[in-house]
């Protein structure tokens, strides 16, 4: 029989206690055995202890977050569901039909136990079948910290996003005589506006107004910049820009994200192109593409069952480690004639919901950057953006680490290319 790989449990029986069994109920609780972190939680009021891996297989939430619905755990993000014994059950953006992949499945340990009022667990095979009995010193193992990616993230300091523009505010925020001190990867720059001209100190490679917004690029960029749209008939406004935790490459993958909310949108066509990509889907009724540049410059452009159309442009300013500004801007046009105030102001709000959500909502914060290694993470057919995206993200990083002129970082660094089963299949 195998031996335990665990650190020593009470007697080294293999079984560890990790909460007390009152405090367990049908919310998902962090609890840490063999210093291993998992979730324990009741798929019934009253029913028996589930112990499951952390972290959804999908984007990697904690299924601390999540609620248990019809006796299964369903992670906050996109609805997955899971069963007992960790397989996962429910894909929602998949259709009632679609099977998921055996990668979408959790681990669970060896075993778990109530005795004497606390709850164990036996992460591996122990020779003991039962769990300890309690005594009166018996105390609750520490909670590890959730493992961080194995694999290269792209976090708010990344340096190599000084190889491009960045939103730092907009342009009317910034009157002529005026100046502002903004912050960008971590440095705080103060940028002058003085008779037409703009400056920045410390000196950048560039600042610019450009589509009603303040831009810097703190060196040579090497991204791609999207086109927002012009035409007579379309009216825009920038929502007053907002401040998250999230990273801002998590933020951008919110917002290409065509199953969040519960969508169940059809499969996206994605198109690759030179620093960037296109993607195309139906949501309901509407046509949506999406348009992003590197590395995170992004255009959502839904075209409505009446002719109208509605865009958005999400432009991401990375603060800091733990700050990304956001700034957002409604564009819309009528089917035949102009569109109205009404349908901006409309349009505006819509977007203001959908801001707030990802600002609020704490399913998109706590992480600390986007996982660019695709086998860290489960893809299906809907992901097909966000794998794109962390392609695209791979191959700035690549491109701005060689404008540096760097001898010693290996292309394979930052490198996707590990075929993933889950795309292939999807
Ligand atoms: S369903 Fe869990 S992160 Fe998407």
């Amino acid at each position: 029989m195998a031996l335990s790989r665990t650190p020593p449990s009470p007697g080294g029986t293999g079984w560890f206690p990790v909460a007390r069994s009152a405090d367990v109920g049908t919310a998902p609780v962090a609890v840490g055995a063999g210093d291993r972190p998992w979730v324990v939680v009741r798929l019934r009021p009253g029913g028996e202890v589930t112990a499951l891996s952390p972290r959804c297989p999908h984007r990697l939430a904690p299924l601390t977050d999540g609620t248990v619905v019809d006796g299964l755990l369903q992670c906050s993000r996109h609805g997955w569901r899971f069963t007992a014994d960790g397989r996962c059950r429910d894909i929602p953006a998949l259709g009632p039909d679609a099977a998921p992949p055996p990668r979408a499945d959790l681990s669970a340990p060896w075993a778990v136990e109530e005795r004497d009022g606390w709850v164990w667990i036996a992460p591996d095979r122990t020779l003991h079948h039962r769990p300890p009995r309690a005594a009166a010193a018996t105390t609750a193992e520490p909670v590890p910290e959730l493992p961080a990616p194995a694999g290269p993230v792209v976090g708010n300091l990344e340096p190599a996003l000084a190889h491009a523009w960045h939103p730092v505010a907009l342009a009317d925020q910034l009157d002529d005589g005026g100046w502002l001190a903004v912050r960008l990867l971590g440095r705080t720059w103060t940028v002058e506006r003085r008779e037409g001209r703009l400056d920045a100190g410390p000196a950048a490679w560039g600042v610019r107004e450009h589509l009603g917004v303040v831009w810097l690029a703190p060196d040579r960029p090497v991204g791609e910049e999207v086109e927002v749209p012009s035409a007579p008939g379309i009216r825009s406004r920038w929502l007053s820009p907002v401040r998250t935790s999230a990273p801002a490459a998590v933020v951008v993958d919110a917002f290409l994200d065509p199953a969040r909310g519960g969508r169940v949108p059809s499969v996206p066509a994605v198109t690759t192109g030179r620093g960037g990509f296109t993607a195309r889907w139906t949501d309901a009724d509407a046509a949506v593409s999406v348009q992003l540049g590197a590395p995170l410059q992004l255009v959502r452009r839904e075209d409505l069952p009446d002719g109208s159309v509605r865009w958005a442009v999400l432009l991401v300013q990375p603060e800091d480690a733990d700050a990304t500004r956001i700034h957002l801007g409604a564009f819309v046009q009528g089917a035949a004639a102009p569109a109205s105030r009404a349908a901006l102001a409309a349009e505006v709000d819509r977007l203001g919901a959908e801001l707030a959500d990802v600002v609020t909502d704490r399913r998109w914060t706590g992480t600390a950057g986007l996982p660019l290694t695709l086998r860290e993470e489960v893809h299906v057919a809907t992901d097909a953006p966000g794998v794109a995206l962390r392609r695209v993200l791979a191959d700035f990083l690549v491109a701005a680490r060689r404008a540096e002129g760097s001898t010693t970082v290996q292309d394979t660094t930052v490198r996707t290319t590990e075929e993933d089963t889950d795309v292939a299949a999807a």
